[in-house]
Parts: structure tokens; sequence; C-alpha cells
């Protein structure tokens, strides 16, 4: 049912963490299944991603998409960055069962959600970003993702 690049990525994701003092820090729920992702990334002054981490309380479809958006996000410029859509990810980890389609639009979002908070706190206006719809920062403590 998964491709072995899905089942690499779920069983050994890449970039889990948190980056301190991110330049961008994102979270978003899934409304379909009240999944949370959240993405930090580091902008440098250049504008170009040197780092980007994720935690997600999320499925293993979720879990793999997020990975694999970290590793393709990572030492683009944003907007290369706003390039890496879900279908994006998907391709690049051989597909996923449509059911679990959806888990992916939580990386997209996420990283959508990060940008715009790095856009926000730069006072800088990212050509083609939307405000994410299911970013749920605000409101959202620290202590209780
Ligand atoms: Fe919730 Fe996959 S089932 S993100």
């Amino acid at each position: 049912m998964y491709s072995e690049k899905v089942m690499d990525h779920f069983q050994n994701p890449r970039n889990v963490g948190e980056i301190e003092n991110a330049s961008g820090v994102g979270t978003v729920g899934n409304a379909k299944c009240g999944d949370i992702m959240r993405i930090y990334l580091d902008i440098d002054d250049d504008g170009i991603i040197r780092d980007c981490k994720f935690k997600t309380f999320g499925c293993g479809a979720a879990v793999a998409t997020s990975s694999m958006a970290t590793e393709l996000v990572m030492g683009k410029s944003v907007q290369e960055a706003l390039q890496v859509t879900n279908k994006a990810v998907m391709e690049a980890l051989d597909g996923l069962p449509p059911v679990k389609v959806h888990c992916s639009l939580l990386a997209e979002e996420g990283i959508h959600a990060a940008l715009w908070d790095y856009a926000e706190k730069k006072g800088i206006k990212i050509e083609g970003l939307e405000k994410p719809k299911n970013d749920i920062s605000e409101g959202l403590e620290e202590e209780d993702y």
C-alpha cells in the first residue's frame, strides 16, 4: 500500500525536532483527523532556508510527507519553497494512497504557515503566499502542543 520511500521516511524521518529562535514557525491542524504539525524554518539574510525541522502529532503519512518536505525546502529560496506543494512532495515519495492525500497537505500548509510567520516577523510580503487557512498558532501555547 505504501511505497518504499514512504516507509523509509516514516521509519527514519529526517529533520525531526525544533529550531531555537527560528526565523519562522508554523503550526497547522488537519480538520479531517485532528492531527497537528509544526514546522520550524531557519532563513538567512539572503532569504535562503538553511535549516528546517518538524514535529508532528499525526499519522505515518503525515510523518513521511513532512520528512520529505523538509528535505525538499532545505537550501531553497523562500520563493522556491513555495513550489514545494503537497503534489511535489507526494511525487518525491512515489505517491500516497488516495485516502492519505489529505495528510500531505499538513506539510505544505505547515511550511506556508512558517513562511507567513517569517514574513510577519520581518515585515515583508512574500509574493504568492496567502495566509494559511489551517494555521492554529494563535491561541495554541507551547504547553498545549
Ligand atoms: Fe491525520 Fe494523516 S490521518 S494527517
